[in-house]
Order: C-alpha cells, then sequence, then structure tokens
C-alpha cells in the first residue's frame, strides 16, 4: 500500500537514522546496554555517561542546567508531574489554578483531577479565531490564592505562540508558579527557559524527530524541593520520577534535541514558504477560513475550516492522498469536535469540516503541490464525486 503524504507532524515525527543507530548502540551486549543506576562498575558508569550527556543535550535546547532535567516517559506525565506535584506541595498555600480551555488533555485533565480534589482552576477562554490566551486575561484572572499559572507555548492544533515572557513576569512578581507545556514548541522556537521566567517546563522527544515514550521536565532549582513525586521507587531522579532510565530512549532524545538546536532558523524559514503555497493555493480553490493567530505562530502548522458545499468533498479529496489530522492527535480516536477550535467560537460543524497540516522535515514542495491538486480536483464544476 502506498504510503500517504506525511503531514501530521504534529502528532508525531519520524525518527532520524543516525538517531536510531545511537540508540540500537545502547541495546545489545556489545552497546551500553547496563543499567546506568548501576555504577558501581564500569558498564554501568558508561551508560550513566550516556544519559548524562543526553540530559546536557536536552537542557542546552532550553537554556538550562543538566540538574534541572528529570526524565520522563513524555509530556502527558512531565505534564501531571508539574500540575499534580505543585498543587499537592501548595495546598496550604492555595487551591487555585490558572490555565486554559486550548490545552492539551494531559493538562485539562491534571487539572480535572485536582478539581475533584478541592482545587478552583479557571479555564481562560482564547480569543476568537486567533485562539491567543493574552497575558492580561491570565493578569486578571490571578487572585492571591492562585497557586500555579499552566499554559503552553505552542497550541498544538493552531501552532499559535503564547506570550510566556510576559506571563513570566506577572507570575515572578507574584510568586506564582509557571508551568509551560512546551511539546509542540521545542525545536520549533527558540527557548531560553531564563528569559521566559518559566519554572517547570513540559518536553517530549517524538515530536521533534527523536522517539515515543521519554520526555522531560525542567525544574527550576527554586522549584526542585517544591515539587511533590508522583512515581515511588528507587527515589531515581533526584526523587522526583522513580524507575531505571531507558538509556536508548534517552539518548535518542539528546541527538533530537542537538539536531533541533542545529537547524531551528533555517527550516523555520523553509517551512513558512510551505506552509504560505499551501495557504495561497488552499484559498485559490477552496472557501475557506484560517484558524489561529496570523502573525503569532510556528511556520508548522495550518489549521483550516472549510466552507461551503464542496467543503466535505474536499476534505475527502485531501485525505485520501494525505495523512493529516483533525482535532488533535491523541483525541482522534474520538469523533467529537476539537476543544480548541469549539472554545475559539467555531460551530460544531465548521470544526468538523477543520484539517490540522502539520509540515515538518521532510515535506517538499511537491506534497504542498499534490494537496492543492487535490483540492482543486474535488471543485464541485469539476465533475468528480465524493460520497
Ligand atoms: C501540547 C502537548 N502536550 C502534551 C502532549 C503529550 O505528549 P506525549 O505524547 O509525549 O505524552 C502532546 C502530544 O500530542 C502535545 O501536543
Amino acid at each position: 500500500m502506498k504510503h500517504l503524504i506525511y503531514l501530521d507532524y504534529a502528532a508525531t515525527t519520524p525518527v532520524a537514522e543516525h538517531t536510531i543507530a545511537k540508540m540500537v548502540a545502547c541495546l545489545g551486549q556489545d552497546g551500553h546496554f547496563a543499567n546506568p543506576a548501576a555504577r558501581s562498575y564500569f558498564d554501568g558508569q558508561r551508560a550513566a555517561a550516556q544519559v548524562e550527556q543526553a540530559r546536557a543535550e536536552v537542557a542546552a535546547l532550553i537554556h538550562a542546567e543538566p540538574h534541572q532535567i528529570i526524565w520522563t516517559s513524555g509530556a502527558t506525565e512531565s505534564d501531571n508531574l508539574a500540575i499534580k506535584g505543585i498543587a499537592q506541595s501548595y495546598a496550604k498555600r492555595g487551591k487555585h489554578i490558572i490555565s486554559s480551555q486550548i490545552e492539551h488533555k494531559a493538562v485539562l485533565d491534571s487539572c480535572q483531577a485536582l478539581a475533584r480534589q478541592g482545587y478552583e482552576i479557571t479555564y481562560l477562554a482564547p480569543e476568537a479565531h486567533t485562539g491567543l490566551i493574552h497575558p492580561e486575561a491570565v493578569l486578571q484572572a490571578m487572585r492571591p490564592d492562585t497557586i500555579l499559572v499552566s499554559l503552553m507555548l505552542v497550541n498544538n492544533e493552531l501552532g499559535t505562540l503564547t506570550d510566556i515572557a510576559r506571563i513570566g513576569q506577572y507570575t515572578r512578581e507574584r510568586g506564582i508558579c509557571l508551568h509551560v507545556d512546551a511539546a509542540q514548541a521545542a525545536g520549533k522556537v527558540a527557548i531560553d527557559v531564563n528569559a521566559l521566567q518559566v519554572d517547570l517546563m513540559s518536553l517530549s522527544a517524538h515530536k521533534l524527530y527523536g522517539p515515543k515514550g521519554i520526555g522531560a521536565l525542567y525544574v527550576a532549582s527554586s522549584f526542585r524541593d517544591e515539587l511533590t513525586a508522583q512515581i515511588h521507587g528507587g527515589g531515581h531522579e533526584q526523587g522526583l520520577r522513580s524507575g531505571t532510565l531507558a538509556t536508548h530512549q534517552i539518548v535518542g532524545m539528546g541527538q533530537a534535541c542537538v539536531d533541533a538546536c542545529a537547524d531551528l532558523s533555517a527550516e523555520q524559514q523553509r517551512l513558512q514558504v510551505l506552509r504560505q503555497q499551501l495557504l495561497t493555493g488552499l484559498q485559490d480553490y477552496a472557501d475557506i477560513i484560517l484558524n489561529g493567530d496570523s502573525d503569532q505562530h510556528v511556520a508548522n502548522y495550518l489549521n483550516i475550516t472549510f466552507l461551503g458545499t464542496a467543503a466535505a468533498a474536499q476534505i475527502a479529496a485531501i485525505r485520501a492522498i494525505a495523512a493529516v489530522s483533525s482535532g488533535s492527535a491523541c483525541n482522534s480516536h474520538l469523533s467529537s469536535a476539537s476543544h480548541v477550535l469549539r472554545a475559539m467560537g467555531c460551530s460544531p460543524e465548521q470544526a468538523q469540516h477543520s484539517i490540522r497540516f502539520s509540515l515538518g522535515r521532510y515535506s517538499t514542495a511537491e506534497h504542498i503541490e499534490q494537496v492543492i491538486a487535490a483540492v482543486a480536483a474535488a471543485q464541485p464544476d469539476h465533475g468528480i464525486q465524493f460520497i
């Protein structure tokens, strides 16, 4: 069966061949297979050195110190550790948390679990059409009992950028913890956790050409003792996340971060050209609305609602040749309309007629031309019928 044109890089990315080779070298008996916690003999020390090198590589991507990186199984676990970990430690100080209606389910469901335990969550509404969460809205929602603000840097459905630097000023001034889900931002925008004044940051390897099942939580030094562990065991990761470290996964994430650092701005410029090509082409042949902000976004994503009588046929034509997503991939087994688009004011029907195109390393102008040609061919007067 022929592969579809892959335009779902926000859902996950393929692992680069040289990264796979480094990972495989950690698995066999001649490689770094030993338990990195077994520091009393050479092979364990060698595996630990691999883990520590990768920790430094992940830290470098966000301008953190290596000891501020805690390995997790992915951004879902990082979000859970950050949100529940702070909420539990700060319960005596307050029980109010600020987040938004357009967060990933890993954040929304963690907040919901806390709400069942008596915490109060303010879910900020995004601005209609742009989907932006404005810093002033965050400021207005702050209360004396606010302990945590949890917001994403790049939205996984829209690609919009949140002004975390400004929000970081507000949280620091008030001694409120700021957690940022940067799963979709790392590798796409330059990140400096100090400049942004972020206290906790979630990262995921498989969104930036690393393997699935590995991620990290950045923990600012001043919050090291403020976080309550959620997984208990051998006291790994400074007691914050127990469990034998998966050297091969960790090494894969480290290499992915090195690669991301190397070509970040050149790749953004290349993708910006492709994104514009796609947007212009779709505008030529379809009645569309852009969901998201036209300025404050990363180059990788384009979220489009198709309008009019041809919408269903055009969407079917795209789906026939390209792997794309409607709503977020992590929820795509559900047929319900995207909670992000609904929060922005789209009707259920508009949300169902929306597609998230997400471009990445292996996207080409030819791919985009093929998608546009499919949409053009699905025009009502083109004689092709879709049922
Ligand atoms: C913004 C955001 N946060 C968290 C996650 C979950 O990441 P992981 O798959 O590493 O658990 C995703 C994945 O889609 C995401 O886009």
